[in-house]
């Protein structure tokens, strides 16, 4: 659905850049949504995880766990969407193995380079993290097998736009493992303009 209620996007995007600049910057900090490897154990992360430097997943900051829907297959190309500090594209990449490709995107600078300073100490070839919009993809028609996310379409107010562009970017026969967040009840036009509603 795009956003029927007057929000300034710009703002919005900035400051959720900010909010995820710091969970990259400074990870030991106490957020209000939790973070780091105790909570992606407790979220039942698949063992794979354990071969994911600390320095990916002390940023961690999903709200669920994509790979509870299904493993991924050995060659399978993978987009992380919204993929953070790279927790999750690092598993998958373990997951579809040199055969494979995961391609993470992600708009916040400073957790892009967090994801590729991880990739690089983990010696991983499959894996690249790209600068990027959810709501404008920069890759061709069906390039992609398997859509995982967690933590970001909630994010997004052009819900629309997002799907519309995984839909896009995604082979005949392709499928999208989300971990999001959702309301059971309408929020309130007031509710929707706070920003720091949308952030966390
Ligand atoms: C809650 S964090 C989750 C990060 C990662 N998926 C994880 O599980 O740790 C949300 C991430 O989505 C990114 N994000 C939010 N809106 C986005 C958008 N419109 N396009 C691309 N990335 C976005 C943020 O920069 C942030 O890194």
């Amino acid at each position: 659905m795009a956003v029927d209620v007057d929000i300034d996007i710009r703002l919005l995007k900035s400051e959720i850049k900010k909010t995820y600049a710091s969970v990259s910057l400074e990870p030991e900090k106490d957020f209000i949504f939790p973070t780091g490897r105790a909570w992606a154990e407790d979220l039942g992360y698949p063992p794979e995880l354990a071969s994911v430097p600390d320095s990916a997943v002390e940023s961690f900051a999903g709200v669920a766990n994509p790979f509870s829907l299904g493993r991924l297959d050995e060659g399978e190309r993978v987009l992380d969407l919204g993929s953070g500090a790279g927790t999750d594209s690092l598993v998958a990449a373990q997951m579809v193995g040199a055969a494979g490709r995961v391609v993470g995107i992600d708009m916040t600078e400073e957790m892009l380079a967090r994801a590729r300073a991880a990739a690089a100490t983990m010696g991983v070839p499959n894996v690249e993290f790209v600068e990027g919009e959810a709501e404008r993809l920069p890759f061709a028609d069906g390039s992609f097998d398997v859509v995982i996310s967690n933590g970001v379409i909630d994010l997004v107010p052009d819900k629309e736009a997002v799907f519309s562009e995984l839909h896009r970017v995604l082979a005949p026969g392709g499928r999208i493992q989300l971990a999001d967040v959702t309301i059971q009840q309408p929020v309130s036009e007031e509710g929707r303009r706070k920003i720091d509603l949308w952030t966390g």
